[in-house]
């Protein structure tokens, strides 16, 4: 199977200028359009109290000369970075200036349900929305993105998505990296297809419904193999797997280890050394680099493949996700806090609700019987596809709860709203010590994954926030559910 889709696709592997990358071309090649990693551009709210932002339609070089047509926010593709601040409340205005309505989510952010940008709250075409971002979680790196019902997928793949960074007491007096877009880097990376250097529109047969869009070339910030000019010394990288469907590996090319400092929702207790670290779609992780005895080093990714894969299309060579330089003339971060975090224990006696979700897909039928107007009730959560009008159970604000969460086929992301858990355990052993940190989205398996949690912030029936999986083409298809917190 591997070899004849080789055959069929066309898969050219190209090096140029040193990095290695995709394209599926039957053409010339083509060359990134700028090398240097982009940074997005930081909008910093310690100062101000009101910030805006524009949903709007782009035309994107991924590679040079060659516009895609794609969705960014204030951009062609992805969005601003917006910092904001423990303790303070920040009033954010997004403009959708899209032909088609969207809405915006702040994945990982504990705010009411209002200000959630869940599929209710929907934002029309030329229309604006003002969400009050009162902060009251710890520093962590979080990310928005639409959620619009049975849209997500195809608004995310075009490019709507940015970074959301907190920063807190702890954070500002930390000794880690903390020099936006200098030693601490906010890197997304995403899957995309690209024809004669033109992405690829967002279109899913049901085979790639089940498996979850997957396609060849890497991109990094909307960019393929860039660099970036760092200083000696210690790297910050916050990663955030904005893949619609694929796992990611990340490792170093020479091998050397690296340091996670934190998980989706906050520092770890102490850096935790490894050499490879897989992220699911939705997840971030924060790690550091060490660049004291290298001039440079790259970071690479390889897409995973699901053991139980029905298609498994493309090769997973590891790809150049970025190479780092190091610049001398910028002063280095030298030294790292070895302790970073207190992480309450929440004890199991704490629990007063349990609750149980099982991740369910249908079978594919051979046959070809599958009518195309049923395949969405193939998705569901305790046998129920996701309905707009259907709350699905009611948590209360200040309860801890235990939630016990497996899944069916294969790996599924799960991701709940409104606040952060802590991993009980995964297929009955405790989490190893690096995932031993705030999370909102974790990856599980047909085995039982128990996570704690408890809500600080509500949500109503009007506004309610969502558990999914998050491969988006899965949570389109009806992979959700509501809840409410009274
Ligand atoms: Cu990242 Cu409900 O989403
Ligand atoms: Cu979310
Ligand atoms: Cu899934």
């Amino acid at each position: 199977l591997k070899n004849s889709a080789l055959l069929l696709g066309a898969l050219v592997s190209i090096s140029l200028l040193g990095t290695t990358y995709i394209v599926n071309s039957n053409k010339a090649s083509y060359s990134p359009s700028t090398n240097k990693l982009m940074i997005p551009e930081l909008i910093d709210t310690k100062q101000n109290r009101a910030t805006e932002l524009v949903i709007q339609e782009g035309r994107h070089e991924f590679f040079s000369g060659v516009p895609s047509e794609t969705k960014g926010v204030n951009g062609d593709y992805l969005g601003p970075t917006i910092k904001l601040y423990q303790g303070k409340s920040t009033q954010v205005t997004f403009t959708n200036d899209l032909n088609e309505a969207t809405t915006i989510h702040g994945h990982g952010l504990h705010v009411d349900g209002r200000w959630d940008g869940g599929p209710q709250n929907v934002i029309m075409p030329g229309k604006s929305i003002t969400y009050s971002y009162e902060i009251i979680q710890q520093a962590g790196t979080s990310w928005y993105h639409p959620h619009l019902m049975g849209k997500t997928a195809e608004q995310v793949h075009a490019g709507v998505a940015g970074f959301i960074i907190i920063e807190d007491d702890n954070s500002d007096s930390l000794d880690v990296p903390s020099r936006y877009g200098v030693d601490d880097i906010p890197i997304v990376v995403q899957d995309r297809s690209f024809v004669n250097g033109v992405m690829r529109n967002y279109s899913v047969s049901m085979e790639q419904i089940m498996e979850g869009l997957k396609e060849e070339t890497l991109v990094v910030n909307g960019q393929i193999s860039p660099y970036y000019d760092v200083p000696s010394g210690w790297i910050r990288l916050r990663l955030l797997n904005g893949s619609n469907a694929r796992y990611h590996s990340y490792t170093l090319e020479n091998g050397d280890s690296f340091w996670k400092i934190a998980t989706d929702g906050g520092f770890l207790e102490s850096p935790v050394e490894m050499t490879s670290l897989v992220m699911a779609p939705g997840e971030r992780n924060e790690i550091l680099v060490n660049m004291v005895n290298t001039a440079s080093n790259r970071v690479l990714v390889e897409f995973l493949e699901d053991e139980q894969s029905l298609l498994s299309f493309f090769k997973n060579d590891h790809q150049v996700a970025l190479e780092l330089r190091v610049d001398d003339s910028i002063e280095p971060h030298l030294t790292v806090a070895d302790v970073l975090n207190v992480i309450e224990d929440i004890d199991r006696n704490q629990v007063s609700v349990e609750r149980n979700f099982v991740l369910e897909m249908g079978e594919v039928e051979v046959e070809g019987l599958v009518s195309s107007h049923n395949h969405h009730s193939m998705f569901s959560i305790n046998g129920r596809s996701m309905d707009m009008n259907t709350i699905n159970h009611s948590s209360k604000k200040g309860q801890y709860e235990l939630w016990r969460i497996s899944g069916q086929e294969m790996r599924h992301p799960f991701h709940m709203h409104g606040t952060s858990f802590l991993i009980v355990s995964q297929n009955g052993a405790p989490p190893n010590e690096a995932d031993r940190g705030w999370k909102d989205t974790v990856d599980v398996n047909e085995g039982i994954t128990e996570v704690v949690l408890k809500f600080d912030v509500t949500a109503s029936k009007e506004y309610p926030f969502m558990y999914h999986c998050h491969i988006l083409e899965h949570e389109d298809a009806g992979m959700m559910g509501q809840f409410t917190v009274e």
